[in-house]
Parts: C-alpha cells; sequence; structure tokens
C-alpha cells in the first residue's frame, strides 16, 4: 500500500508518483479487449483531454501506457482505459479481476485538437485499438454536434470479432448526423458489411478539402496511407493529426526513451500534425 505521503505527492501532480486506483468495472470488448473503469483511492489524478495516456502499472508486473478511452464530460475521477492483451503488462492489467489495485501517473502528451475543427468537417478514421483514444473524439463532438460541418467516422479491424464499442456505435450511428462506417479485413460469418481497409472508404467520401480536418489512429502503415489518401484529396497536412503510440518508459519527458527525431513523443505527442509526423514515420520504431 502507497504511504500518504505518496499519495499526497500523486494528488499534488508529481508526474513519477503513481496514484493509487482500484478497477470498479470491467466490460470485455473482445477477446482480447477490455474497457478498465478505474476509481481513485484517494485523490484523483488532473483531468485528461482527448487523445492523452496514462502511465497505468500493474504491480509487481510493470508499468506501461494506455489512452484514455472515457466520455471527456465525465471529469468525475473515475477513468476508463481500453486495453489490448499483448504482452505481460497489458494481459495483467487485461486480466485483473474487479477490486484489484492499479497505479495512475498521467495524463500525460498531448491531445486531439477538437476545438481546432469546430466549424470544419470532422473526419475520424480508427484502426483496431486505435479506436480506444478517438473514443473521447466522437463523444465530444457529438456532444456539442452544432459545432461542426459533417462528422464521419470510418472503424476498421481485422475481423468483425475485433470491432471495438460495436455496442455504442450502433446508439452512436443513430446520433444526428453521424456517419458512420465500418469494415474488416477478414469476413465471418454472418458478416454483411464491406471488407478491405479503412483507405477504401476512405477513398470514396466526397470531401471538401479546405473545410476538413482528419484525425487519424491506428498501426503506423494505416495511418500513412489513409493521410496519401487525404493528401490526394486535397487535405492540407496541417490538418491531417496522427497518434504515434511508441513504446514509452517514463511517459513525462524524463528518460528520452520515446525520442524520435527533435521530438519527445510523450511530451511533443502521441498526437501530432502529418506535416511533422510524415517524414518521422519513415524511421521505424528501435
Ligand atoms: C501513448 C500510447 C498510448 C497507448 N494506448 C493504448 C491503448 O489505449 N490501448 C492499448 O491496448 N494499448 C495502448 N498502447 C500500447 C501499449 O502501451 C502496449 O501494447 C504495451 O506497452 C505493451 O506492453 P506489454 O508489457 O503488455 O507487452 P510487451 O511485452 O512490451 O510487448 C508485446 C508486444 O506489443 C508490442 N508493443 C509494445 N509496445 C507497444 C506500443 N507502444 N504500441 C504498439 N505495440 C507495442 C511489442 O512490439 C510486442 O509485439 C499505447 C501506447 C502508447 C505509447
Ligand atoms: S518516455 Fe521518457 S522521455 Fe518520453
Amino acid at each position: 500500500m502507497l504511504s500518504e505521503h505518496l499519495v499526497d505527492a500523486a494528488a499534488a501532480g508529481a508526474p513519477m508518483v503513481p496514484a493509487p486506483y482500484r478497477i470498479t468495472a470491467k466490460e470485455h470488448q473482445t477477446a482480447d479487449v477490455v474497457t478498465l473503469r478505474l476509481e481513485p483511492v484517494s485523490a484523483a489524478v488532473p483531468p485528461f483531454r482527448p487523445g492523452q495516456f496514462m502511465m497505468l502499472y500493474a504491480f509487481g508486473v510493470g508499468e506501461i501506457a494506455i489512452s484514455v478511452s472515457g466520455d471527456p464530460a465525465n471529469q468525475d475521477g473515475a477513468l476508463e482505459h481500453t486495453v489490448r492483451a499483448v504482452g505481460a503488462v497489458s494481459r495483467a492489467l487485461h486480466d485483473a479481476p474487479v477490486g484489484a489495485p492499479v497505479g495512475v501517473r498521467g495524463p500525460f502528451g498531448t491531445s486531439w485538437d477538437l476545438e481546432s475543427a469546430v466549424g470544419r468537417d470532422l473526419v475520424v478514421v480508427a484502426g483496431g485499438v486505435g479506436m480506444a483514444p478517438l473514443r473521447p473524439v466522437v463523444l465530444g463532438a457529438l456532444a456539442g454536434r452544432e459545432r461542426y460541418g459533417r462528422l464521419v467516422l470510418i472503424a476498421g479491424a481485422r475481423t468483425p470479432g475485433d470491432l471495438l464499442f460495436s455496442d455504442e456505435r450502433r446508439m452512436w450511428s443513430g446520433a444526428r448526423g453521424l456517419e458512420a462506417e465500418r469494415t474488416v479485413d477478414r469476413p465471418a460469418p454472418g458478416w454483411r458489411g464491406p471488407v478491405g481497409f479503412v483507405t477504401e472508404p476512405l477513398a470514396r467520401l466526397a470531401l471538401e478539402p479546405a473545410r476538413t480536418t482528419a484525425f487519424l489512429c491506428g498501426p503506423e502503415p494505416m495511418m500513412r496511407f489513409c493521410a496519401q489518401t487525404l493528401l490526394r484529396k486535397g487535405i492540407a497536412a496541417a490538418d491531417i493529426r496522427v497518434s504515434l503510440e511508441r513504446n514509452m518508459k517514463c511517459g513525462a519527458g524524463l528518460c528520452g526513451h520515446c525520442q524520435l527525431g527533435p521530438l519527445l513523443l510523450c511530451r511533443d505527442g502521441p498526437v501530432i500534425g502529418y506535416a511533422v509526423a510524415g517524414d518521422l514515420m519513415k524511421t521505424k520504431e528501435l
């Protein structure tokens, strides 16, 4: 159990001190993805902006970066994170039972700048677990629907069973003026939707380049192909944002582990304009 001194330090925003939280609910999204609801044991970490991430510590296993996937309107101290089990720490978080303790540091990094899209058309493209950091964008934009022109969401996944937030998306699709499309790489029996990469519905969209902002999150090749599709449509690189979610250690701009060219991605990212990110994405992860 953390001492009172550490709890105070976490509450005061000391970036390397985890605040004690507990898992209060788990929602299984797919076979290997779960959304955790975390509530503070004492003081909560500061409010988050859509696209920011926290460092989640699974006690005795390790710490990883996970984006906040919750509704930005709910800043009551509870957090939602959507985790895909890929290795030791993410598996430990995925498998942890309700009631288990989790250490939380953050929020860290840059955010999807929803304000910059006000009065414009907003195109959101998500691949796989990339839907998690974009969920706050969709919820935030729907909450202020009148502030935007067209709202387009294109989500892709490997199979129909890998599509995240499927139940909610039915609700979102019914929401006023959200154009939502889903596509999968490999169909399964009963799937009647499109098959193929997210670039295909994106390429078919008739967009007004001068008034379109695009937010992309998913595997880097997916973001690169989507950005190229948007550039070919005449959308400026400055109006395209991507999330560069490379490996991180401290999350707080201290260790240099996330350096990419002139940037520290935990501080200057993960959300970056494609005008800057485009060239940097040519560098493979070490
Ligand atoms: C800013 C940021 C936000 C993130 N948000 C989320 C999120 O919302 N949900 C989620 O499930 N994951 C998210 N990730 C990815 C998550 O941090 C990694 O999956 C995690 O670090 C893997 O740790 P591990 O110990 O479980 O696996 P490891 O044993 O470290 O790795 C297992 C496998 O995962 C791959 N991997 C490791 N780190 C990453 C990474 N950063 N991105 C992609 N693959 C990685 C490794 O190459 C390896 O193939 C985010 C990463 C960053 C940097
Ligand atoms: S992860 Fe340590 S400086 Fe970015």
